[in-house]
């Protein structure tokens, strides 16, 4: 069984989850349980950032202590992937003790090994960006917006080395165009490697800053921010276990967090640690609204929890795998979410599903026909198959989610198209009934295993209204086959039923 790694950014516990945070966790969902359905053996992380500056003040000026704060916000993360419904196998929280010793060891190591070393520093500070900046970062001689209030300090700090490691990233970079996809988003990193890099100061005097790790050379500082955060997906990886899990297969960010975070800052530390890289950044785009990034800094944020409330997990799942391409940016808006839950959902997928049993069971009494599968409608199973495949190892959820689109429609015509209530009026065509019959439902049983990456909870339910008493979602079980012949189907429940909205409601 070959292994399989995913993981997310973890989340900043400084605000709450909006759309975008969902999303992230949603596409790695649908890779994970997509391998998983290839009979891969998945390790699926995500989880939450809880140290650093922002924290420390959000929880001062609610008059608690970081640790209750972060207790408190981090249960709203972990209650979105219950509701979203992620099949995540750790949920990695980095004020765990487990993560800080991994943390305090790699820290110790770049010390001895004279890769991390002390020096009074003085130069300009942003406080939103909790970073010391440089004068190269200016735009027309101002602060750029994102670096919020920027300070003069002057203060001993402890550095990375990571200007000795710039050459190899280079060189690194150049040799892996399968590194990072979408590709050209790697020229960004060769982009930022043509200026010198400096070296990372990755320490706060404990004075000014305590909620952090402490760093095991020196009690009086933290590291915060990435010296923390990155490593988590090592620390949480089973690390100096027998079943450790690293490398990761596909580490899944945004585009805010590629440079210099990922791409740069995370590849120097494995590098000078002397561990494996992890083998693709699966990079998305930004959510916005209302033509801005979604951002709980502006509260320009959609709560991914009301859409839930009101439409179910799948719906949201299937939006947001559905309209936006990975990699690019997507808008979101409230009228296209409920014209995709009506049509695509509703009238396309829901529908298809629920003619089939309804069908089975007043035509037959509920019992699946055997009978041979229509030769025309077994090619499209195996070219949505194929189509399906090839998208979800490019990671394209948009495209696999098309695919699947088109054989529901495809299916939807086939049942226009041979009227099976007329053939059932004509006890001559009692078998051509059959064969109508039993496409459906072997048409149906396929699309719920093609669709379970993206609407796991719809999935489950097509299963058992198709009377089948032991999930089955693998790949290869999604060919066909006539397999459910002689089975008795459940009671037909809509899956994506109508929903009013207020407006409907307040109409007379
Ligand atoms: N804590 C860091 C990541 C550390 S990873 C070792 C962080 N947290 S975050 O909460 O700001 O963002 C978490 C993830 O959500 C990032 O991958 C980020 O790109 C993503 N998103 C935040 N806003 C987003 C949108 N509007 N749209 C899509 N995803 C975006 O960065």
């Amino acid at each position: 069984m070959a292994s399989f790694f995913i993981t997310t950014a973890i989340d900043y516990v400084n605000g709450m989850p909006h759309l975008g945070h969902a999303y992230e966790k949603v596409l790695a969902d649908a890779i994970a349980r997509w391998r998983r359905s290839r009979g891969d053996d998945v390790f699926f992380l995500t989880g939450v950032d809880e140290h650093g500056q922002k924290v420390q003040q959000s929880a001062q000026k609610q008059g608690v202590e970081p640790q209750a704060f972060c207790d408190e916000m981090s249960a709203h993360f972990r209650r979105l992937c219950e509701r979203l419904g992620t099949s995540h196998d750790r949920f990695a929280r980095t004020t765990e003790d487990s993560h800080k010793r991994v943390v305090a060891q790699f820290l110790q190591q770049l010390h001895d090994a004279g890769d991390i070393y002390f020096e009074e520093h003085e130069g300009f500070y942003s406080v939103r960006q909790e970073q010391f900046v440089t004068e190269k970062d200016m735009v027309d001689g101002r602060w750029p917006e994102i670096f919020g209030d920027v300070v003069k300090t002057k203060e001993p700090n402890y550095f990375f080395r990571m200007s000795k490691y710039q050459d190899w990233l280079r060189t690194y970079a150049e040799e892996h165009p399968h590194w990072i996809f979408p590709s050209f988003r790697r020229n960004e990193i060769l982009g930022a490697l043509e200026k010198p890099l400096g070296d990372l100061c990755i320490s706060r005097p404990k004075s000014r800053l305590s909620w952090g790790i402490p760093l095991p050379f020196d009690p009086e500082y933290v590291t915060y921010v990435w010296f923390d955060a990155l490593v988590n997906y090592v620390s949480f990886s089973k690390w100096g276990q027998r079943d450790c899990r690293w490398p990761a297969d596909v580490h899944t960010i945004g585009k805010d967090i590629l440079v210099p975070a990922h791409g740069i800052y995370w590849t120097i530390m494995l590098k000078a640690l002397g561990i494996e890289q992890p083998r693709r950044f699966l990079v998305h785009g930004w959510w916005h609204l209302r033509g801005e990034k979604m951002s709980k800094t502006t509260g320009n944020v959609v709560d991914p929890l009301e859409l839930i409330d009101r439409f179910g997990a799948d719906a949201f799942r299937y939006y947001v795998l559905r309209e936006m391409a990975v990699g690019q940016d997507a808008d979101f808006s409230p009228e296209n979410f409920a014209q995709r839950y009506r049509s695509d959902l509703g009238n396309d997928f829901g529908n298809l599903v629920n003619r089939a049993i309804s069908m089975i069971r007043r035509y037959r009494g509920g019992n699946i026909p055997s009978a041979p599968i229509d030769p025309d409608i077994a090619a499209a199973i195996h070219e949505t198959r194929d189509g399906v495949a090839a998208a979800m190892d490019d990671f394209e959820t948009h495209r696999a989610l098309e695919r699947i689109a088109r054989l529901t429609q495809r299916a939807n015509q086939y049942v226009d198209e041979r009227a099976p209530w007329r053939l059932a009026k004509d006890p001559a065509l009692a078998a051509d009934l059959d064969a109508v019959l039993a496409t459906l439902a072997d048409t149906v049983r396929v699309l719920g295993i093609l669709a379970e990456p993206f609407i796991p909870h719809t999935a489950a339910r097509i299963q058992q209204q198709l009377g089948m008493d032991k999930p089955d979602f693998r790949f290869a079980a999604s060919v066909p086959d006539g397999r459910l012949a002689g089975q008795t189907v459940g009671e037909p429940q809509p899956l994506f039923p109508r929903i009013e909205s207020p407006e409907d409601r307040r109409a007379p």
